[in-house]
């Protein structure tokens, strides 16, 4: 056979993800001629629209780079050439058999290989990916479906989602997003730790005091409660984003850098933790609040959401890893929105010099004296090391100061949206940044007692003003292993 062509379906088209983040990643990987020779894209959904309209409703998100202005515009319209749309129930075998016509006629004869994004809700999932495998699947070419999260609920409704997809689609088949995983800085930690020799010696226990990982946004559910309140921010963040990060922080060193490699050391990994208990955990929900003469809503004012819904919008966590490396270091998760700030960033706290010389000149506090390296994902991306230093005089007074690496000042480009590593490598079929179904769980396997014991207790969320730094059960938490909230002292806020 000749050449080959990959027709790209996003199927749920118009919606909030598609257009905000799917089709402009695929127009950046367009631009950046990175997507195959071949290709078109399509939008399927349930509204009746033209291929024009389609191409209309693209045009309105796509951007072009700040550093590549250049034939933008005409880039554009190639791109959006390439864009068609076929309208369809989602639970249609007919509709796909339209659908698979249409890919037929655009594939004119190459190898077919064909990638369906589902960016739906999940309880369709399963009506598209029969149908889509039934009925629209590549005859000779590869067929991949992307999907992205809730991947249910728990332990047990994952696996039946699991099982339900494995009765269309081979494990391989199967793509699992976890956009954290396509973020630059993420995808930098395995290099900052294998490939650094001043990191590798000190990341275990003997050195590092505790590890920090912390997530915040400064809005709330707005217009999204009705997802939101089944699932809370536990589900929304912390067993995917946050533990997908700390798997990847926490992992022994990959026989290779293969998908298979890495992902088996991440899932030895969550297999070592400790299944967390509801006393290491901590709960809030966001309030009404009036700043400055502007009034916040509560997270039960949105209208989506029922009344007296006890569904967390912030959580602390306390986690560990019982293995050699990670025996006793505290792993303190914190996600929550509505906070005072949108930030995403690991702390890493090392341990105390032993005897140290300086010791007098931090007065009481030794905590102050330790090195604390900040890798920060979002945003402002950077990586920076605190260190203790000689403040230059004849006096013997010493500061902390940063070791800095600031992208923005490094490197002059524009980092790419996390969505275009990850359809990139979808379309490449480089597995390594999508999440396996052993992993996945592991990862429920971890988090699922605690969710339903605060389900089950219908424990209440401690209240936390609007735009606040959230509960203070958060710092109670910390305390209780000895840990300050790096992102809360004063130096750093
Ligand atoms: C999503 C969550 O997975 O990640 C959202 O469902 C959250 O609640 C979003 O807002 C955050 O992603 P980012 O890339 O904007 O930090």
């Amino acid at each position: 056979q000749n050449e080959s062509t990959v027709s790209i379906t996003v199927v749920g088209a118009s919606g909030d993800l598609a257009r905000k983040k799917i089709f402009p990643a695929l127009f950046a990987l367009f631009y950046e001629d990175c997507l195959p020779k071949h290709f078109t894209v399509f939008g399927y959904a349930r509204s009746k629209l033209t291929d024009e309209e389609l191409r209309n409703m693209i045009s309105k998100t796509l951007t072009c780079r700040i550093d590549k202005r250049e034939n933008c515009n005409d880039k554009m319209e190639q791109f959006l050439q390439r864009c068609f749309y076929q309208s369809g129930q989602y639970g249609s075998e007919e509709n796909f058999v339209e659908l698979d016509q249409k890919l037929r006629e655009n594939e004119a004869g190459k190898l077919p290989n064909r990638l369906f994004y589902l960016s739906i809700p999940p309880n369709i999932f399963i009506d598209v990916v029969r149908c889509a495998s039934h009925h629209a699947s590549s005859p000779t070419g590869w067929t991949r479906v992307i999907v992205e999260k809730p991947f249910g609920r728990d332990s047990e409704s994952s696996a039946e989602l699991t099982r339900r997809l494995k009765q269309y689609l081979t494990e391989d088949q199967i793509f699992r997003i976890d956009h954290y995983l396509g973020k630059e800085l993420v995808e930098n930690l395995s290099v900052l730790r294998f490939s650094n020799l001043v990191f590798e010696p000190l990341w275990s226990r003997k050195y590092i005091r505790n590890v920090q990982l912390i997530f915040s946004e400064d809005f709330g559910t707005e217009g999204r409660g009705g997802y939101f309140d089944n699932y809370g921010i536990i589900r929304d963040i912390m067993q995917n984003h946050l533990l997908q990060i700390l798997a990847l922080f926490a992992m022994e060193t990959p026989v290779s850098l293969d998908a298979e490699d890495i992902r088996n050391e991440k899932v030895k990994v969550l297999r070592s933790m400790r299944t967390l208990k509801l006393d290491d955990v901590v709960v809030g929900q966001y309030k009404g609040h009036t700043k400055g003469g502007k009034s916040y809503p509560a997270y039960t004012d949105d209208q989506t959401v029922p009344k007296g819904s006890l569904t967390p919008t912030f959580a602390a966590a306390a986690v560990f890893i019982d293995n050699a490396r990670w025996d006793d270091v505290p792993f303190l998760m914190k996600a929550g929105k509505a906070l005072n700030t949108r930030r995403a960033e690991i702390r890493v706290q090392f341990r105390h010099v032993p005897g140290n010389l300086y010791k007098r000149n931090f007065g009481t506090d030794l905590d102050k004296a330790t090195n604390e390296l900040v890798i920060r994902v979002q945003p402002d991306e950077a990586i920076y090391l605190k260190i203790n230093n000689k403040i230059p005089g004849l006096s013997m007074r010493l500061d902390r100061s940063n070791l800095n690496l600031l992208y923005a000042a490094r490197y002059l480009r524009e980092i790419p949206d996390a969505y275009e590593r990850l359809l990139l490598d979808a379309i490449e079929g480089e597995r390594r940044l999508f999440i396996r179904s052993d992993e996945l769980d592991a990862a429920w396997a971890l988090f699922t007692p605690v969710l339903k014991e605060l389900e089950d207790k219908r424990i209440s969320p401690e209240l936390y003003p609007y735009g606040s730094r959230g509960p203070v059960g958060a710092h109670y938490l910390a305390a209780k292993y000895n840990v300050r909230w790096g992102d809360l002292s004063s130096e750093n806020s």
